[in-house]
């Protein structure tokens, strides 16, 4: 499906901002990962970005998660999927807590006399953001990707004091943060302290302070590269950031 076709089924759909799916519909065009993993599709917005440049490349499949109430978002990921008639590249998976526990199925299946078998060639994390959650999320999903993928964080730097009107936030309850949890961004002291220092992955990039990326490979360049996201064509460039409540 063309990225003009994208842009038409979802209209103002919340999350993702134009700029962003046209960054990961490009990146998924140009890595060509088969096995794709989504934490977190709200709507469906982004999944669908990641859908149809699958679609485009004509294979391909994406294992998205969510919590057991984003089936009553309007509109929802099903519906939108419907509308673009590319439902067969989805699975949605909808957990009552968090995505932490569908990666502990998947890490089960996954696991032939005790060794976990990787699955996935891509990782998108945009849930709760939250370091006791995400930092476990990033481990667990490392043992279920194959050399060479890659993982993107979205709100590198999100953080509570900027989101006031928050008091919870999927699982967490601010009352109980401390200042210093409140105060800084967590997919930040993630990304830094937990993905950039681990052995297996390298090619850290980080886009205009908000999406983080490394591959999973020992090899690469192991300094942050800081730059921004890739031009968008002119016609596209309206409402370029997210919108909506939970954001
Ligand atoms: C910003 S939205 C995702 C937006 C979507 N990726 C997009 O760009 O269109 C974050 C989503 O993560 C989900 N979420 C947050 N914490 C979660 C958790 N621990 N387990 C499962 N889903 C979670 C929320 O329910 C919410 O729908």
């Amino acid at each position: 499906m063309k990225f003009d076709a994208v842009r038409t089924v979802l209209q103002d759909t919340p999350y993702m901002g134009v700029d962003e799916g046209w960054e990961l519909y490009n990146f998924v065009l140009r890595e060509r990962p088969a096995r794709c993993l989504e934490l977190g599709h709200a709507h469906g917005a982004s999944s669908l970005y990641i859908a149809a440049a699958l679609d485009e490349l004509g294979q391909g499949h994406l294992d998205s998660v969510d919590l057991q109430t984003s089936a009553d978002r309007v509109p929802n990921i099903e519906s939108l999927f419907a509308l673009a008639g590319l439902a067969h590249y989805l699975s949605i998976h909808r957990e009552k807590n968090s995505y932490t526990w569908f990666l502990k199925n998947r890490i089960e299946q996954q696991t032939v006399a005790g060794v976990c078998q990787p699955c996935y060639d891509f990782c998108f994390i945009d849930g709760c953001k939250n370091w006791t959650i995400d930092g476990l999320a990033f481990f667990l999903v490392e043992k279920l990707l194959e050399q060479g993928a890659w993982i993107l964080f979205d709100d590198y730097s999100w953080t509570h004091a900027r989101h006031k009107h928050k008091t919870q936030n999927d699982g967490i309850t601010v009352r109980s943060l401390g200042a210093e949890e409140i105060a800084q961004p967590h997919v930040e002291k993630i990304f830094q302290l937990l993905v950039m220092q681990h052995e297996r992955f390298s090619n850290f990039v980080l886009q205009d302070r908000a999406w983080a990326w490394a591959q999973k490979t020992p090899d690469g360049r192991k300094a942050l590269e800081v730059t921004t996201k890739t031009p968008l064509p002119a016609r596209y460039s309206v409402r370029p950031r997210k919108q909506g409540i939970s954001d």
